[in-house]
């Protein structure tokens, strides 16, 4: 069978039309995402029901056949299957407890994968779902924005706490990104093993960082994850998302090595392309709110960001995620004049 689009531009190649998809493509926009969620019960039960999160993942795929799918799950299922509780309230965003201090930190123990059996057991459904031409992404949250949850136990403005966490508590800190290092490549390969043809790790929060400490607990560790994955899966292919990262992105690109950088809203895209590798893939980066407004202004943003991508390995994407207020004809829109049908 031919090589996924998908696949292909993350392998490097300039495609005439880019393939798509879109960050949390699966979701509240969705009125079908909305009639599953309230069956599952809580959105964790969702993540966790293999027939219903497949149910989920197809979803955006069926609607407008999107060239990849992503594996719906979220990110807090690792600082789950590390013990600590963990939930989501209407309007509220994640709660996790206990907040991890210096002394649970040290108690931390090694990731209990089966904790996470339905994710892998959803991927096994997905993939005998997906049409052929559909690639499948598996995911996780890099390891600073995982511990910025689970220090702070919520999400928080600007990650205050938590960076002071980490100058204070410098050597507990890094045990908590070592330990999120491990689990997640156990994680990622666990996904890869299931059938996920390319993981995005998600540095949602890294833009808080100073560059020196974006060097340690951005880049890092992420470069660790790479060349752990690289060495047990050659074939995976890795998406970094160290999101607005900005001034970092060279530094980021240089050390991490992942195959495809994905640039958030602010990037200005003709600076990262002078200072990315050209062979480098790159993913992005329409904003979420020109597809919100619609219309004229949302095909002017789409023909900005082909323009801006034209003659690179591209994978055409938003800058975030998906909003729930978007309107389902805009995403249809959207999906045409990318295609040029
Ligand atoms: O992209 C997809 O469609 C796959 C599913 C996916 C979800 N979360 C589902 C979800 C993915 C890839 C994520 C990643 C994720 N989760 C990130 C990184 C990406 C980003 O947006 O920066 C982060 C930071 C999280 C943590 C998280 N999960 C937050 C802050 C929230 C609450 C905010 C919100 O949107 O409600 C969630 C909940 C969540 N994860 C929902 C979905 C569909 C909404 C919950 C619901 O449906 O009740």
């Amino acid at each position: 069978m031919d090589r996924k689009k998908f696949l292909r531009a993350l392998d490097g190649e300039i495609l005439a039309v880019p393939p798509m998809w879109l960050m949390r493509q699966a979701g509240r926009y969705l009125p079908e995402y909305r009639q599953t969620r309230a069956i599952a019960g809580s959105f964790l039960d969702l993540c966790f029901n293999p027939k219903l999160a497949t149910e989920v993942t197809l979803q955006p795929i069926r609607r407008f056949g999107f060239d990849a799918a992503i594996l719906f799950s979220d990110i807090l299922v690792v600082p789950h299957a590390l013990g600590q509780a963990v939930s989501f309230e209407e309007g509220h965003g994640p709660r996790l407890s206990p907040r991890l201090d210096e002394d649970l930190i040290h108690k931390l123990d090694h990731i209990d994968l089966r904790r996470l059996d339905p994710v892998f057991e959803a991927i096994e459904l997905i993939k005998t779902a997906l049409p052929a031409e559909t690639a499948l992404i598996g995911f996780c949250g890099a390891p600073w924005t995982v511990a910025s949850y689970m220090i702070a136990g919520q999400g928080s403005r600007d990650l205050e706490a938590v960076r002071i966490f980490a100058y204070a508590h410098r050597e507990a800190f890094a045990r908590l990104i070592d330990i999120l290092v491990e689990s997640s490549v156990s994680y990622l390969l666990a996904q890869a093993k299931a059938g996920v043809e390319a993981v995005q790790i998600f540095d949602s929060w890294c833009s808080v960082l100073p560059t020196r400490e974006f060097e340690a607990w951005c880049v890092a560790p992420v470069a660790r994850m790479v060349e752990k994955i690289r060495n047990a899966a050659p074939d995976l292919k890795i998406i970094g998302f160290p999101r607005e990262a900005g001034g970092n992105l060279e530094l980021f690109a240089s050390q991490a090595k992942v195959d495809c950088v994905s640039l958030g809203t602010a990037e200005n895209v003709a600076l990262a392309r002078k200072r990315l590798p050209p062979a480098m893939a790159l993913q992005g980066n329409l904003d979420p709110l020109a597809l919100i407004a619609g219309g004229k202004a949302l095909d002017a943003s789409v023909d900005k960001v082909l323009a801006d991508f034209e003659g690179a390995p591209f994978v055409f994407n938003l800058g975030h995620g998906i909003l729930p207020q978007t309107p389902i004809e805009h995403v249809e829109r959207l999906v045409a004049r990318v295609r040029r049908t």
